[in-house]
Order: structure tokens, then C-alpha cells, then sequence
């Protein structure tokens, strides 16, 4: 796919057909406490908001980045309760801040985390019943299966453009990560995948926790 393709065409080449995303978090957040973890970038905690609209009881929005001014802004529009919390969602103190939630949505983070594993742990340590969990991910590769790429090369994917820089954190795209690597990890790290929306390039799936687990 070539990285000159516009911003937003690229996103949606890697989006189309999945489920859009207020809807599938209105049917799971009515009376029940809802996170959003990464929050902010370009959407000013949008996802947030729509699930205190959709009847959500106690909102937080996590990132490592600050609120924006159009989140203050729609905060003070709505006269929203929503609650917001600055940090990695790694850092220990910070997810004592965030706190556990019934419903955890995560978008968009897993591919720029360097351990996606612990990554899913942490997420797994403040979810109380459901994780909607949306990543970018790459095609199946024939013949093996639960395959990660490290640093995979811009153009694997529509929406990755500029390559690894180790100086740039959670910039980069650490991996690229196939739909069954992802469901494996997901088992790994105490989650039952009960419902799954698949494009060429983009995996959202409903996980339950395991309660054994
Ligand atoms: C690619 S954007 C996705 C934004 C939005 N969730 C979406 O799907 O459109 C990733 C967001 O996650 C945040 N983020 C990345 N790594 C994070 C971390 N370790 N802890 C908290 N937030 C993180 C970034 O600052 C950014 O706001």
C-alpha cells in the first residue's frame, strides 16, 4: 500500500466493514462502569463521551498524552463526568489511578506497545468483565500461524508510513501482529474471545475475562 495514500483514506481502507465503534461499545456499557485506554490522539477522548451518552455509570479516559483543548472543550460542552487520567498504562501507580472498570476499551495501542504481552496483563489487572480490544493487524501468513513482526517495514499495512526510530517510543509500530497471534495472546493473558470483527488490516474482538484464570 503506498504511504502516500491521504491519512484518512488510508484509515479507512484498513477500517471498512468493521463494526463501527459507538455502536458496539452501546451495547455493552448501559449501567456499567467503562475505561478508555489511549484515549486522546486525534479523537479528544470521542469514545469516552459516546459511552457516557450510551448510558455508561462511571467513565475514565487513560493516555500517556495530556488532555487536548478540544477534549476540555467538549468536557465542558457536554458538562461530561467523564474522568481522565495521564499516564502509561504500564506504570503501575498509574493504573492505581485509573482503577478497575467493568468494560475496557483499548484502540489502536497494542501494535506501538514493545510487550504486547504485558501490555494485555495490565489491561487483563483492570477489567473487571470485558475488554473491546481494536488493533491494526497484518494477514494471515500462509503456513504459520500466531506470527508477530517485529518492526514490520512501512507499506505492510495501509496505515504504516515511517519506519522503526528506537528513539521514538510508542510511536513506532513495535509489531505487526496476525488476527491468531492476537487471539493467542489473548488466551495467554486470562481472556475468552466471545466475538470477533475481522478486516484485511484492522481485528476488534469482545473478550471476556477468565474468571479461572
Ligand atoms: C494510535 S492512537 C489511537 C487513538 C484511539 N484510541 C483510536 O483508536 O483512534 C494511540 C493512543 O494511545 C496512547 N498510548 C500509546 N501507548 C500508551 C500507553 N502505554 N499508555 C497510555 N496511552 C498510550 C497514545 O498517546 C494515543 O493517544
Amino acid at each position: 500500500m503506498p504511504p502516500s495514500l491521504p491519512v484518512r483514506l488510508r484509515a479507512r481502507l484498513s477500517r471498512a466493514a468493521a463494526p463501527p465503534r459507538e455502536e458496539l461499545i452501546a451495547r455493552h456499557v448501559r449501567g456499567r462502569s467503562f475505561a478508555d485506554v489511549g484515549c486522546m490522539w486525534q479523537i479528544h477522548g470521542g469514545i469516552a463521551f459516546a459511552a457516557e451518552a450510551a448510558g455508561a455509570v462511571r467513565v475514565t479516559g487513560m493516555d500517556l498524552m495530556g488532555q487536548t483543548p478540544e477534549y476540555q472543550a467538549e468536557h465542558a460542552r457536554r458538562g461530561s463526568a467523564v474522568r481522565f487520567v495521564q499516564g502509561d498504562l504500564h506504570d503501575e501507580s498509574a493504573l492505581a489511578q485509573l482503577g478497575a472498570h467493568e468494560v475496557v476499551w483499548c484502540s489502536g495501542v497494542l501494535y506501538h506497545a514493545p510487550h504486547p504481552l504485558l501490555t494485555l496483563e495490565r489491561l487483563r489487572s483492570v477489567t473487571q468483565k470485558t475488554l473491546l480490544l481494536a488493533t491494526e493487524t497484518l494477514p494471515e501468513r500462509p503456513l504459520a500461524r500466531n506470527v508477530c513482526v517485529f518492526a514490520p517495514r512501512p507499506g505492510t499495512h495501509p496505515t504504516h508510513t515511517e519506519a522503526f526510530d528506537p528513539a521514538r517510543g510508542y510511536v513506532n509500530w513495535y509489531w505487526g501482529i496476525t488476527p491468531s497471534a492476537l487471539r493467542a495472546m489473548l488466551a495467554a493473558t486470562g481472556f475468552n474471545i466471545v466475538e470477533e470483527h475481522r478486516t484485511a488490516f484492522h481485528t476488534t474482538v469482545v473478550a471476556l475475562v477468565n474468571q479461572t484464570g
